[in-house]
């Protein structure tokens, strides 16, 4: 089995962890409760509002009574993960950011592939953990870390994967230009942000649901499949109309003169490849790194 350690780095000072959590370079301690590493410092305070923001409401949960066919056939029912699952190699070292529950990265977990799901909210990793036990899944290892500062390895991934997630941070081209730290030369990143023309439905929506205050959301069919599921309703609920900090792709690629090298540009569909990635608007480019 892989050493999980070979792929971790202290968050404070990217230096080695022993087999008791404890880093070589600063000697800054971490534990693993429950087996989830906790590589995660304190954040700033609006990741710390995401945070709490999903240890509430972990984000996308799964349905009662899930098992590992269910799971399959709900990912197979999305072109998206299939083209992905097909264009990774079989044994590719990847690292998913922002796992949420871990669907995505469980969904993967095939052949000699070696992941790594990696989020804030140790409520959603908790989620995700159980399932990878429900689904006798054994090599995606889930780590509790914030991209700011993750307690990851840089340029050791084949693949960095992170969906949902950079449009919930205080600066997204900030937050990319992390993720590009994490990929090794040659390597792939694979970014998923909210299209903004294909929010404009759920904007319509949100509109009405605030202003009912939440009596009517109207015309939203993740809602009505999930009425009988008041978890997953609320989670989804929550994620789409409520959220306390949410970009769309545009606001997400403004220039910003920090982060304009070629290595943490943005890319849109214009420049890389994209596709439409889940029921909620996002896109997804990839960008190959060099
Ligand atoms: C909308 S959910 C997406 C979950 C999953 N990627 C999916 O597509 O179903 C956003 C996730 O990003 C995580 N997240 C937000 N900011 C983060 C950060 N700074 N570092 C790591 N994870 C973060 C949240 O905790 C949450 O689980
Ligand atoms: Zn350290």
């Amino acid at each position: 089995m892989t050493d999980l350690r070979a792929f971790l780095a202290c968050p404070a000072c990217r230096g080695e962890l022993s087999s008791e959590w404890t880093c070589a370079g600063c000697g800054a301690r971490f534990t693993a409760p429950d087996g989830i590493p906790n590589l995660r410092l304190t954040g700033d305070p609006k990741t710390e509002i995401v945070r709490q923001f999903y240890d509430r409401t972990p984000f996308p949960g799964y349905p009662p009574n899930d098992t590992l066919s269910a799971f399959r056939a709900r990912g197979d029912r999305s072109q998206f993960a299939q083209l992905l699952d097909r264009a990774i190699r079989a044994d590719a070292r990847i690292v998913e950011i922002g796992c949420g529950t871990g669907q995505m990265s469980l969904y993967l977990a095939r052949a000699d592939r070696m992941i790594i799901a990696a989020d804030l909210s140790r409520a959603a990793l908790e989620l995700g953990v159980a399932a990878a036990r429900r689904y006798a899944v054994d090599h995606v290892h889930f780590v509790e870390t914030d991209l700011h500062r993750p307690g990851l390895k840089p340029a050791s991934f084949d693949i960095v994967y992170s969906s949902g997630v950079l449009h919930h941070t205080p600066n997204p081209r900030l937050a990319f230009a992390a993720l590009t730290q994490l990929v090794r030369p040659g390597g792939i990143v694979i970014a998923g942000v909210y299209n903004t023309l294909a929010r404009v439905p759920l904007r319509l929506r949100r509109a009405v649901a605030r202003f009912t205050r939440f009596r009517v959301v109207p015309f939203d069919p993740v809602l009505r499949d999930r009425r009988h599921e008041p978890a997953r309703r609320d989670a989804w609920l929550r994620d789409q109309y409520q959220h306390p900090e949410e970009r769309s792709q545009a606001q997400c690629s403004k220039t910003n003169p920090e982060t304009s090298s070629p290595a943490t540009r943005m890319t849109g569909p214009s420049s890389a490849g994209s596709r439409s990635s889940g029921g909620c608007g996002r896109s997804a480019a990839k960008v190959a790194c060099s």
